[in-house]
Parts: structure tokens; sequence; C-alpha cells
């Protein structure tokens, strides 16, 4: 990878163990501490509701939406709320159908499964959710050739929670057994406003509101960016050795990250420059944009691409991406003189 250190900063995924302990300790337990996304927890908060008066488990539910918008917080949101335990993995942990049977075996009733990555479980145990899934049982082969028994689980009613950041990576007999299914979108500039004044509480972190607000501005519609951004700026304040966090310190330390106006990194700028120098503008696949600029087809799929649309600066066509007037305004390059490419 190019250039590791800037794409990590604005990489929505999350980085490390570090991190991942800091997380813990950021995420919000009940829904009204969960901030924005107002639809989802407005539709989550009836179906909870509903469940817990008819005293059964919740509906199956999918989250599925670009990495680092609290999915994962979501799902522990809803346990807590439901008052459940939560047991987590993910797609690429389970192995194998047994792995999954003693997953299910320690649920309680009522309790959740999480399985995040759920596109990435391997077939034979996605076809063994099937069953769990919609009946509560599953049958599992013992013994081989002639002697080759089905056994018969069966097993407590409980909620599985899957996210994913593609929904269209799905196949279709799994997603139609959610009964739930909520998109989450990117968080507007006053509510990652907010998530940057609640982290900044918890760390004790003095923040004027135009620093939280120009960290809101940059930080790709991500509360997992703007968490990471608020704790390097936190940094070039201590050494700077100013008491708070004002509009100037962020400019200076976001400048030193090498993070633009609209939060877009080395590897973006990259991706947009390529598009515009090598192919006009495009229209140009994703499959030969990632070869050109030395990163996975899917980690721009999935990382890049999502934000770049959403606000404008590239557009999908039938015959690929192209950048937009905003995009090449961004870079400051002039628009071909023809624009045919549509
Ligand atoms: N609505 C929110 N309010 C406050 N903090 C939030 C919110 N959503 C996410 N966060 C914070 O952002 C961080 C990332 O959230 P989380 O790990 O849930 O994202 P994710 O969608 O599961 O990401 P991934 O797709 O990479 O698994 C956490 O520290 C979490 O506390
Ligand atoms: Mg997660």
């Amino acid at each position: 990878m190019a250039n590791e250190k800037d794409d990590r900063l604005v990489s929505p995924e999350n980085v490390d163990a570090d991190e991942n302990s800091i997380e813990k300790s950021l995420r919000p337990r009940v829904l009204s501490e969960y901030i924005g996304q107002d639809d989802v927890k407005n539709e989550l908060r009836v179906y909870i509701k509903a469940a817990k008066q008819r005293e059964e488990s919740l509906d199956h539910v999918l989250l599925y939406g670009p990495p680092g918008l609290g999915k994962t917080t979501l799902a522990m949101v809803i346990a807590n709320e439901m008052g459940v335990n939560i047991r987590t993995t993910s797609g690429p942990a389970i192995d194998k159908p047994g792995d999954l049977l003693s997953l299910l075996n320690e649920l309680q009733p009522g309790d959740v499964l999480f399985i995040d990555e759920i596109h990435r479980l391997p077939k034979v145990v996605e076809e063994m959710l099937y069953s769990a899934m919609e009946d509560f049982f599953v049958d599992i082969i013992v013994g081989q050739g002639s002697g080759a028994h089905p056994i018969h689980f069966p097993l407590p009613p409980f909620t599985l929670i899957g996210a994913t950041t593609q929904a269209g990576m799905l196949s279709a007999p799994l997603r139609d057994r959610f009964g739930i299914v909520e998109h989450m979108n990117y968080y507007n500039a006053t509510d990652l406003e907010d998530i940057v004044r609640r982290t900044a509480d918890i760390f004790q972190i003095d923040i004027e509101d135009s620093g939280a607000h120009e960290i809101a501005l940059r930080s790709r519609g991500t509360p997992r960016v703007a968490n990471r951004l608020l704790k390097r700026v936190r940094d070039f304040a201590q050494v700077s050795d100013k008491d708070q966090v004002d509009l100037a310190i962020v400019r200076y330390a976001l400048a030193k990250l090498k993070v633009d106006d609209l939060g877009l990194d080395a590897t973006d700028l990259k991706l947009l420059t390529t598009m515009i120098k090598y192919y006009d503008g495009g229209p140009v696949g994703l499959n030969t944009l990632a070869a050109n600029i030395g990163e996975e087809t899917d980690t721009i799929a999935e990382m890049y691409e999502p934000y770049l649309l959403q606000i404008g600066l590239i557009k999908r066509t039938a015959r690929g991406r192209i950048v937009t007037p905003k995009g090449y305004a961004h870079l400051s390059y002039p628009m071909p003189p023809q624009d045919e490419r549509n």
C-alpha cells in the first residue's frame, strides 16, 4: 500500500487492538445515547417495544452500510435494550457448521447472536443458518457413507443480527430471512459534531464548538474517523501547549495529517487524479482503477468509492465511473472541453 499512514488515518476501518479498546469505551449503551440514524432508531424502538410486550425474541436484524458507521455498536445497543446477552463473531471466523452449532448452543432464549461481515460466511454454514433462523433448529449429518444420519438440534428462540458493508453481496435466501433490514447512512455534520463533543467529554478534552464542527466536516460522515481525528488533533494541541482544542489547531493538525477540506486523503486524491489524468475523467472500471493505484478492488469499492459518490465527486454510469464537474473543481483541474462521457 502506497501511503499507509495516511490511509490509516481516514480509513473507516478499525485499525488495531488499541483502537478497539478505545472504541469499546466510547460505545453508547442505549438508543437514547446513540447519536444520529434517526430513521433506523425510530423503527427499532417500535420493534423492540413490541417484541418485549409480546415477550418474544426480536426478529432477525440486518444492518448494512459503509464501515465505521456504528453497526457493531448498534447491535450491542439492541441487545441491551432487549435486556439479553449478545455473542459476537464474524463471517470469516465461522469455518464449519460445527462452529456455528456451538455458538448457537450457548444462547439463552432471546439472546442476540451478532455476525459481522455476514456476507463472508462459508456457504455450508450459511445454509445451516436458514433453518436456525426460520424455525430454530439445525440438522447436522454425522457419520459417513451408509452410516451417515442427521441429528436434529432444537434451538432456543434467538435474534440474529447480521452486519455487512454491502447488502448486494448477500444471497437472496439469507437476506429474505431477516425480518428487519436497516440501511445505515453517512452521518450529517450536526450529528458528527455531537459525536465529537461526546467523545471529547469522555476523554476530558476541552474543545471549542468551531473545532468540533471542523472535525465533523472532515470525517467522511463516519464516527470512527471523527473519533480518530479528534485523538490526533488532541496530540497536536497538547504538544503546542494548548489547553483547548480550537479551530486553528484543528486546521493546523489536519493540514499536517494531509486530510483535506472534504476529509479526503492521499488515496482518494490519487484515485481522482488517476481518473482525470489517465482516463480523461472516465468512464473507467473499478478493477482498472484499482490496478492503477495499487489498491484492492474491494477496498476501493467498500471504503473509498461510497464516500466519493456520496459527496458527488464521482458518478456511476453504465460504462464505469466518471469524475463529475465538482470532482474536477475540487482538484482544480479544468473540465475536458466536450463532456461526452455519459
Ligand atoms: N451513533 C453513534 N453515536 C456515538 N458514537 C458512535 C455512533 N456510531 C458509532 N460510534 C462510535 O464509532 C466507532 C465505530 O463504531 P462501530 O465499531 O460500531 O462501527 P461499525 O459500523 O461496526 O464498523 P465496521 O463496519 O468497521 O465493523 C465506535 O467507537 C463507536 O462508539
Ligand atoms: Mg463493526
